[in-house]
């Protein structure tokens, strides 16, 4: 008998195909997340669950799906969504997808320091409206991003990633963390500095840090006061890494010169937010991993997880 496992939302073939041929299993098929109380009725009695970050995978699915429940293998870097003193007191494995996205969402996070710092939404947006009508010397101006210091806070991969593409555009690279090294950040080519340090000198701010306790509104009045006014946030982790209420009296008040967004608080933003007003604010819906590639390679690897951890051997990737 396949041991029994519940995934989610219908990853890419690249995954299920492997999960379907190692486990029986059953897949929410519905291209929105799975309402919570038919999430807790459909793990009953599984072994495994396939999550993803739109899951908030607590100790109440564990329980719900009992205590031959083995792994809960994330289909994402990120994993806040886990509970995960709860899972180690229950000895679930977690699994996640490190390393196959790093540069895809890099690739996101410095599109959107270049799109924010160049005014290239506002711009397409402009011409679409039909409103071009002459070249003109102050036109749509925006901020060098050449030679310009780039804040990187959270040196890890992702945050090395986006370095090494600064690198290209010759800026001036300020790295925190709270156990980052000089080494670590001369390696990147980034100089190490304190978080207060990195906000006042920076024109450009990139967020890189998991969400946790200790990051969770790192952003909020007090830091942005220190930025200056016509540095641009760019977050590309976990919404609540900013306080978004402080985010949007820091642009409303031009105490920071804009924002590009690939995640927000909550997720999907109301259309009704004050941040969709403002043009110096950029936001994408999450789709800092959502290329093809990266895509069926994270499909690939939680589906791994997945399996390993079912069949009780170690997995590929474990969140230790
Ligand atoms: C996406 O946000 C991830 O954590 O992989």
């Amino acid at each position: 008998m396949k041991p029994k496992v519940f995934v989610t939302r219908a990853i890419f073939d690249a995954g299920l195909d492997l999960v379907r041929a190692a486990c029986d299993a059953n897949v929410w098929e519905e291209d929105r997340p799975i309402p919570r109380d038919i999430l807790l009725e459909r793990v009953r009695g599984v072994e495994g669950i396939l999550s993803l970050l739109t899951e908030r995978m607590d100790g109440e699915v564990m329980d719900a799906a009992g205590p031959q429940l083995k792994v809960i293998s994330q289909f994402a870097v990120g994993y806040d969504n886990v509970d995960v003193p709860a899972a180690r007191e229950r000895g679930i494995k977690i699994g996640n997808t490190p390393g196959v996205l790093t540069d895809a969402t890099a690739d996101i996070a410095f599109a959107l320091l270049l799109a924010t710092g160049r005014r290239i939404v506002e711009g397409a947006d402009y011409v679409r409206a039909g409103h071009w009508k002459t070249w003109g010397p102050a036109l749509l101006l925006g901020q060098d991003v050449t030679g310009a210091t780039l804040g990187i806070v959270g040196l890890g991969r992702i945050g090395q990633a986006m370095a090494r593409r600064a690198a290209g555009f010759d800026m001036k690279l300020l790295a925190y963390g709270p156990r980052l090294t000089d080494e670590e950040a001369a390696e990147v080519g980034a100089k190490r500095v304190s978080l207060d340090e990195l906000l006042r000198e920076s024109d450009y701010v990139s967020l890189h840090c998991p969400l946790n306790a200790d990051t969770r509104h790192l952003m909020n009045r007090e830091t942005f006061a220190k930025m200056k006014p016509t540095s641009i946030l760019i977050n590309t982790t976990r919404g609540p890494v900013v306080d978004q209420a402080a985010l949007i009296e820091a642009i409303e008040n031009k105490v920071i010169g804009g924002a590009g967004l690939d995640v927000t608080d909550p997720e999907p933003l109301p259309a009704d937010n004050p941040l969709l007003t403002f043009p110096n604010v950029v936001v994408v819906p999450h789709i800092g991993s959502a290329s093809v590639r990266t895509r069926n390679k994270m499909a690939e690897m939680s589906a791994l997880n997945l399996i390993a951890g079912v069949t009780g051997q170690p997995l590929p990737n474990e969140v230790k």
